[in-house]
């Protein structure tokens, strides 16, 4: 294994969409064209099987200095109710553009810290969307919250408009760590949300770990997971950390290279991780999720359901998803579409009536396809090109960039399918980046993406 990951540690995508961000045709998108495909997305879909709406939060007290997320820092709570209007005005942009009501049947509010905002202003803002929308009769609704700061009355707050699934930031529970990445948390607080939580009524409590931290030790994971079981969330995400200090202004500066685990060490962090989860009765789900089998999580694997956006892994698909918010991203399916990041500028193009997007890409057919193998791959891990709809000019290159990952026992490959193997599961981005058209056709001049492994 250590030479397989030797040679496969590379940069590379976590494939939330394709084409990824950086291979984004933005000279050819316009506004226009990416109205049009989500009034396209719409009337196709809505009546069928709803939209999703992603809400972007971007508050926080304090920096955790390992954090990826696009934040704003403050401890000055009058951003709350102006920011909130911002995205109920950004949200009757949108409703110029459905011809009927929409039907809403996933909703995430992320960020950022949701739980920042107080329970009133949050339900103020649910109240707010469901003016003008109705719910799918199965609907989901999710927040993330921070052990810090949610109380009961959050909780409630949300469950009362709907919501049934919260997971909460937990990264890892060893203090040495938690002061490296700025975060200082006790397993108290966890514990208590956790238990709140269940008490009060919502159906799936996730937690999230992190392995590869600053000074995080295979013991410092493996005592995170003990602690972890103790609380059995229904689902786990056990993310690789991210270092990706190149993107501006996300603050992974508290420490130093060398104070990061190596890659062989983070893999023996993941696979020692993995097998605690297994045996405390938790199934892999894609790359980097945990489920229990009562799960939805679970559930949509097993019936082939399960999709990857970017909120990450979802127990269902709608061909749109509206994005609001600061930073936030939408996707028509025929379209992706970013809006700006900097909170002045977002606030200021919505009061003037603008969709507030600075970016975005509108898919070719081949996109399509492309992305229809890489959403199989990370949610299936395998994928089929039997049917001409999935077929494309490329296909015989691509087969060609398998044969050594083939080869190193990370596939099993015949002339119509593909599917990866226990061993190869660790490379699956690596998989999917030979499917990848758009980064074999222009190596970018700038570091984009973190280490696969
Ligand atoms: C928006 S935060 C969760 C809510 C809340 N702000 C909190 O911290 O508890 C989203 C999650 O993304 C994950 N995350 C953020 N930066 C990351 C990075 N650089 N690498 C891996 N995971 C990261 C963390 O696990 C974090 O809990
Ligand atoms: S991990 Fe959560 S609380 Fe910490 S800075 Fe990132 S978004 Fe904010």
């Amino acid at each position: 294994m250590c030479n397989l990951i030797q040679k496969y540690n590379i940069p590379g995508p976590r494939y939330t969409s394709y084409p990824t961000v950086p291979f984004w045709d933005i000279h050819s998108f316009s506004g226009k064209k990416w109205e049009a495909t989500v009034k396209q997305s719409f009337s196709e879909s809505n009546s069928k099987e709803g939209i999703s709406l992603y809400i972007h939060l971007p508050f926080c007290e304090s920096m955790c200095t390992f954090c990826g997320c696009h934040k704003r820092i403050t401890k000055r709570h009058d951003v709350e109710v102006p920011y909130i209007r911002t995205l109920l005005k950004e949200w009757s942009l949108y409703l110029e553009l459905f011809d009927e009501r929409p039907i809403i049947k996933e909703l995430h509010l992320g960020g950022g810290t949701p739980t920042f905002f107080s329970p009133e202003n949050l339900q103020m803002l649910i109240n707010g969307l469901f003016k003008r929308a109705d719910r799918a009769k199965d609907y989901e609704f999710s927040f993330e919250g921070h052990p810090n700061n949610t109380t009961k009355e959050h909780l409630k707050a949300l469950y009362d408009v709907g919501f049934r699934r919260v997971s909460y930031g937990v990264q890892d529970y060893n203090e040495t760590v938690q002061k490296a990445i700025h975060r200082v948390q006790s397993f108290e607080n966890v514990k208590n949300v956790t238990d709140w939580a269940r008490e009060i009524g919502y159906t799936s409590i996730g937690h999230d770990i992190i392995f590869g931290l600053p000074h995080q030790t295979l013991e410092h994971v493996l005592e995170t997971i003990e602690k972890t079981k103790t609380l059995k969330p229904d689902r786990l995400a056990f993310y690789s950390y991210a270092h990706v200090p190149w993107l501006k202004g996300n603050g992974q500066r508290g420490y130093k290279d060398t104070d990061l685990p190596s890659a062989e060490e983070k893999r023996t962090q993941y696979e020692a991780g993995k097998l605690e989860l297994a045996k405390a009765g938790y199934t892999e789900i894609g790359m980097d999720h945990f489920a229990l089998d009562t799960d939805s999580l679970y559930r949509s694997m097993q019936n082939g359901k399960l999709h990857r956006n970017f909120m990450g892994y979802t127990a269902s698909k709608t061909q749109l998803m509206v994005g609001l918010g600061a930073s936030s991203i939408s996707d028509s399916w025929y379209g992706f579409a970013q809006n700006v990041k900097s909170l002045e500028e977002y606030q200021h193009l919505v009061e003037n009536n603008i969709i507030p997007i600075f970016r975005g890409h509108i898919l070719t057919d081949e996109d399509r396809i492309i992305r229809k193998h890489i959403l199989n791959l990370m949610c299936q891990l395998e994928t089929i090109w039997f049917q001409e709809s999935m077929q494309f000019k490329e296909l015989p290159v691509v087969m060609d960039r398998l044969k050594e990952m083939q080869d190193d026992g990370l596939l099993e490959m015949t002339q119509y399918q593909l599917r990866v193997t226990e061993k190869g599961r660790p490379f699956v981005r690596n998989i999917c980046m030979a499917f990848d058209l758009k980064l074999h056709e222009k190596t970018p001049e700038t570091r984009l993406f973190s280490m696969t492994i």
